[in-house]
């Protein structure tokens, strides 16, 4: 858990650098796990690119794609210390670092991405910010809409969670999704996500799971073949500030970061709508075979409901918090 007291040194140091008078330029730097042309590089160069806009060239972001300033958990705490501005990571990522946010990846809750927007968007997503920053010493600003993860592999055509038998899945290092495995009868092997593709490769593992456009960017289509069309999780993935940084800014400062955060979830969610569908279609031309999970899904959802979410339910705060979100999506 983030102590901020035991980092006090380094928070004071790094609140000294960035107290500068608000009128000198300032270039921030922004970790992305995914390569280049993903859903996190358009969210983030759409933050960036309205950040040097509304503060007429002051604030500009570089970002540094494909893990450069470390893996994806590694970002958090950088970013809790002050030594990292800003990521854009995958809530699964966020997890370890702040439980409740485990909410957004409870197995088959999030249904569409619509959904995905009135949870992430309304009164429980500015809960799970604030429990954020308490937690974690990072604030979310804004979302990226990545989709659903899907399951690829490179051995066989995969419909039942029976035919994972014998496959070696990795998972990020998160409980929950560790969990959903084992309801469907295996044991995942944990990898940073840094190190997946090289995995993918080498055999390490035989598949893992994320959205089309993930895979894509990551270019597994050249490792792995097979996709099964699951919708277990919809990706969502936080672009987050180092909390210690935002509050060292001027109010009128916090403003502008917060609006462009607004704006580039906007856009994030709508350049989801415009390209899934075509990246699919490449992935596809590109010799990747996508099966539809067996009897509408209904062994994966089964396994995974009744016995995944009561076993989280104190790390997300209850079962209330779970009623809730579905409550809000009328279910
Ligand atoms: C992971 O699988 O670790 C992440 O969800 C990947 C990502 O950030 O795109």
């Amino acid at each position: 858990m983030f102590n901020k007291n035991k980092l006090l040194p380094i928070f004071t140091a790094v609140s000294l650098a960035v107290a500068a008078p608000a009128a000198l330029a300032k270039n921030f730097k922004m970790a992305l796990g995914d390569a280049a042309g993903g859903t996190q590089w358009e969210m983030g160069s759409k933050f960036a690119e309205l950040l040097d806009k509304k503060t007429n060239g002051k604030m500009t972001v570089d970002l540094f794609p494909n893990g450069q300033l470390g893996n994806e958990q590694d970002t958090v705490n950088n970013a809790a210390i002050g030594l990292l501005d800003f990521s854009v990571l995958a809530i699964n990522n966020v997890t370890p670092f702040s439980p409740s946010v485990g909410l957004l990846t409870m197995p088959y809750v999030i249904q569409s991405a619509d959904e995905a927007k009135l949870l992430t968007q309304g009164e429980i997503g500015q809960e799970l910010v604030e429990n954020t920053i308490r937690d974690a010493g990072v604030r979310i600003i804004g979302w990226a809409y990545s989709g659903f993860r899907v399951l690829t592999n490179s051995k066989r055509p995969v419909k039942s969670p029976e035919d994972l038998k014998g496959l070696v899945i990795r998972v990020p290092r998160n409980e929950i999704m560790i969990s959903a495995y084992q309801a469907w009868g295996v044991n995942p092997t944990p990898m940073a996500w840094s190190e997946t593709f090289t995995g993918l490769q080498q055999g390490v593992v035989d598949g893992q799971d994320n959205p089309y456009i993930t895979i894509h960017a990551m270019k597994f289509n050249e490792v792995q073949k097979y996709v099964t069309n699951i919708r277990y999780i919809f990706s969502l993935e936080p672009l987050i500030v180092s909390e210690s940084i935002f509050q060292s800014q001027s109010p009128q400062m916090q403003q502008t970061i917060l609006a462009a955060g607004k704006e580039a979830t906007e856009y994030s969610f709508n350049y989801l709508q415009t390209t899934e569908q075509k990246i699919r279609d490449e992935l596809a031309a590109k010799g990747m075979v996508f099966t539809d999970p067996a009897n509408g899904e209904q062994a994966w959802i089964e396994k995974v409901t009744e016995t995944v979410w009561p076993k989280f339910y104190a790390s997300i705060g209850g079962k209330e918090k779970l009623d809730t979100a579905l409550a809000v999506l009328g279910r």
